[in-house]
């Protein structure tokens, strides 16, 4: 017999020691990654208003942050600079003495154990806020590429142990790659943000890095979120290229993509549950709305569900207390 009453579901769900037995998706903190900002030019870490909780951190206080990060046993920091100085060209991005490339020392010196994972996008050092070199009001795709593997490598150079770049510029993954390689960095890995779709989603992290394009928006190189077969084109572009792994950005309204992705490729799989993601959940937590706890594990084991294998979360620190308590 092989349905009702002979088969019954719910005999497997009496108790927590049977539910964990039939799991089948396990959210665990070697699988997170933590976004950290680094400000040029503060003395004191600065709170980000449009994300309660995270902060902007000042050189001096990164160390100790970081040393709070490890002890929690999260493997992994992505950063994000905000330099003082935006040009056209955004010179700071690739500045051996750039904001990001003393925090690596930094990172390096001070929490030694700490994978430092790096975002290499033009779009926080560039005056217009775009995340490649501007011509008559255009993102030139191959006069970019020179820069952004520039700055790749000057985040190698500076210690970096992961460069991921975010810009969506085609043929970036590759620049990057023969670069590291030349300069004799081939275990470098590279984690492509390779679906990366101009999303409402990264609202509060334009506050968080500075990077709001000064006009028009990201369309014309970020992708249109009604598109999953291009995804899948751009994934495996950025696999011939040379990715170690792709990631799909945003996560929640993607998670279609994730497992499309998964599918269709034998490659780890990054989701960025991202700055909108996260910010929503706080706001209506500190309404008394939700359960945040609840309703932040249940976000994030629905994206290992999809098929990500690691996830980028601000809420990686909070998580990684809550598994401890569990
Ligand atoms: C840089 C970049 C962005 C994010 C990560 N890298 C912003 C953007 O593309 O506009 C978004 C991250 C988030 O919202 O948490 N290009």
């Amino acid at each position: 017999m092989t349905s009702f009453p002979a088969v019954r579901l719910r005999r497997t769900r009496q108790n927590e020691k049977l539910r964990g037995l039939v799991r089948e998706t396990q959210l665990s903190v070697e699988q997170l990654i933590y976004p950290l900002f680094i400000a040029e030019g503060i003395n004191e870490p600065r709170e980000i208003s449009a994300m309660p909780g995270i902060k902007q951190w000042s050189l001096e206080h990164l160390g100790r942050e970081a040393e709070r990060i490890a002890r929690l046993g999260i493997p992994a920091v992505l950063l994000f600079g905000i330099p003082t100085e935006k040009d056209e060209v955004g010179s700071q991005a690739y500045n051996s003495q750039g904001i990001i490339q003393q925090a690596i020392h930094r990172l390096k010196a001070e929490a030694p154990d700490l994978l430092v994972m790096t975002d290499v996008c033009l779009c926080e050092y560039t005056s217009h806020g775009h995340c490649g070199v501007v011509q008559n009001g255009y993102v030139q795709n191959d006069e970019s590429l020179e820069l952004l593997a520039r700055m790749a490598l000057s985040h190698v150079e500076a210690g970096a142990d992961l460069v991921a770049p975010s810009d969506m510029m085609d043929g970036r993954v590759g620049t990057i790659r023969r670069t590291l390689d030349e300069q004799g960095f081939s275990s470098t890995p590279i984690m492509a943000y390779s679906a990366k779709y101009a999303s409402g989603f990264y609202g509060p992290f334009r506050e968080a890095a500075g990077s709001a394009p000064q006009f028009g928006d990201r369309r014309a190189y970020q992708m249109d979120p009604a598109n999953v077969r291009e995804a899948l084109r751009e994934v495996e572009l950025d696999i011939k290229e040379g990715a170690d792994i792709v990631m799909v950005k945003p996560a929640l309204a993607y998670m279609d993509v994730i497992r499309q992705v998964r599918e269709h490729f034998d490659l780890p799989i990054a989701a960025y549950n991202v700055s909108g993601e996260y910010s929503m959940i706080k706001a209506a937590a500190m309404q008394g709305w939700i359960d945040e706890r609840r309703i932040t594990m249940e976000v994030l084991t629905g994206i290992r569900r999809a098929g990500a294998d690691m996830i980028i979360t601000y809420f990686a620190p909070e998580v990684a207390q809550w598994l401890q308590e569990s």
